[in-house]
């Protein structure tokens, strides 16, 4: 394993010391691993301890996602089916390369200014770690299905965050994704679901996600 160093930082939601470390080139914020515009994972990363077995003819694979995450989702999906709601893994881990074609399309429609507000450039997407994966429907209109509000108000108990909330483009650099959720685990999803009002990462550790080009 190689270590390249560790740093302490005050955040200023959390009032305390945070350590940072980048272990083979993925960043790491007290032992969450960070994914966005600043920091990126290497190309070659692949995630461990994956329900599925991610090959190497692995493109995009709902199942390949992180074991506890995996059973958190299952937890989840029994929980919402006792109300009659339908949840589904409609994209979970994705390759570089995968990653790489989805916003290379992307800019070919949109432009790359359009493109970076709601794709990931390769190697700075969170479905690359295995820990993010996308719910039923990417369409805007997800948070009016009752699927939709009942994730917003649920996920964290599970462990999971919204990882794009509503109004916080300026902190994750991306518009609001009320179906992509990230696994953190049930202590600081909590936290960041805030009785409601979703805190981003980037704000409860006080970093940046932004492009450096
Ligand atoms: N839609 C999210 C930001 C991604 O492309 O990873
Ligand atoms: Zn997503």
């Amino acid at each position: 394993m190689k270590k390249d160093y560790i740093i302490n930082k005050t955040s200023k939601v959390q009032e305390k010391e945070s350590k940072i470390e980048v272990i083979n080139g993925a960043t790491y914020i007290d032992g969450i691993l960070i994914v966005n515009k600043t920091y990126s994972l290497p190309k070659d990363f692949i995630p461990n301890n994956t329900y599925e077995k991610v090959t190497k003819e692995t493109g995009m694979c709902p199942l390949c996602i992180n074991i506890d995450a995996y059973n958190a989702f299952k937890k989840m999906e029994e929980d919402a089916n006792k109300e009659n709601l339908k949840l589904w893994i409609q994209s979970g881990y994705r390759t570089y390369s995968y990653q790489e074609n989805l916003y290379n399309r992307y800019i070919e429609k949109d432009g790359k200014e359009k493109a970076d507000i709601y794709s990931s450039r390769p190697g700075h997407s969170e479905h690359h770690t295995g820990l993010s994966f996308d719910l039923n429907s990417v369409e805007d209109s997800f948070i009016d299905t009752n699927e939709g509000k009942w994730i917003n108000d649920n996920a964290y108990k599970y462990g999971f965050i919204i990882r794009y909330p509503k109004g916080k483009e300026k902190y994750t650099g991306y518009k609001y994704e009320p179906w992509h959720l990230r696994y953190v685990g049930k202590t600081l999803a909590k936290k960041l679901y805030n009785d409601g009002n979703w805190i981003s990462l980037e704000e409860y550790f006080d970093i940046t996600s932004e492009y450096k080009d």
